[in-house]
């Protein structure tokens, strides 16, 4: 890994001070250093043993709703104990001096970022704790009432005891529409911003990614901060190469 030269540091500095609006694309790597897996990295990534297509789509859950739910619900289990690492932290601390600067736009489902006391978090991706319905609610169509979640019939997945409707964690599938309100607050704070600093993503993952072209186009600069190349190196005015944690505090300490 080459070492950051300290005038590309400062450069960015330079940026994030004169910036008023900044915007954060995190993935996974954010989170490496709390020790949560990444999807794609070669040897620890999910994606390196497990298969998307099995796990992350509504054609998997319904083929086997029970492994899908499984593997998810192992993930919340490992996730329950993580903590936010000081790259989450240095942007919750950055939030808490500059009220109303510096936007989080996450594909992460982990709420490490809410954990560490980011407000204002755009979760792109949902969020692995929270429940939904599989289809939309039988009873509520006829009785303009919907099934509560909390009062799922336990199980694995849990079930509507009224109709057989089953709950499915709520995060975004392969092949699925991003939460409409999220994505266009990221679009938003994406096109306003002033620096977009793109942070532990391998950029392969639409429309995610596209908000940093959506920056650059808006006239931001674009940062990557990520130990290894990314999709989206092209798309970046300057690429820090390195963690998550040895960067953001050295960024975001003003
Ligand atoms: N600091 C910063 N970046 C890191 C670190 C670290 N300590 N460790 C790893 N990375 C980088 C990797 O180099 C890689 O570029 O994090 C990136 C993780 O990429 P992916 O595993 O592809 O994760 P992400 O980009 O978040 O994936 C997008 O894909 O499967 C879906 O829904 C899932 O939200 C996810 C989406």
């Amino acid at each position: 890994m080459t070492p950051i030269s300290d005038d590309l540091l400062d450069q960015v500095r330079g940026w994030l001070r004169q910036a008023r609006k900044i915007a954060v694309l995190s993935g996974a790597g954010i989170s490496a250093e709390s020790g949560v897996p990444t999807f794609r990295d070669a040897q620890t990534g999910l994606w390196a043993s497990f298969r998307p297509e099995e796990l992350a789509t509504e054609e998997a859950f319904r083929a086997n709703p029970t492994r899908v739910w499984d593997w998810y619900a192992e993930r919340r289990e490992r996730l329950r104990d993580v903590a936010p690492n000081v790259g989450h932290v240095a942007l919750a601390e950055f939030q808490q001096r500059h009220p109303g600067r510096l936007t989080v736009i996450t594909q992460n489902v982990d709420g490490l970022h809410q954990k560490a006391g980011s407000t204002g978090v755009l979760a792109l991706h949902g969020n692995i704790y929270q429940d939904q319905w599989l289809d939309p609610c039988q009873l509520a169509r006829r009785a303009h009432e919907s099934c509560h979640v909390e009062q799922a019939e336990a199980g694995r997945p849990p079930s509507c005891a009224h109709c057989g409707n089953l709950l499915r964690p709520a995060v975004v599938w392969f092949g699925e529409m991003l939460p409409m309100a999220a994505l266009r607050a990221a679009e938003h704070a994406a096109t306003e911003c002033e620096v977009m600093l793109v942070v532990g993503t391998s950029g392969q993952v639409y429309p995610a990614a596209g908000l940093a072209h959506e920056a650059r186009q808006g006239g931001a600069k674009v940062v990557i901060v990520n130990p290894q190349a990314t999709e989206l190196d092209d798309v970046a005015h300057a690429v820090l190469v390195g963690s998550s944690c040895q960067l953001l505090p050295r960024l975001l300490d003003f």
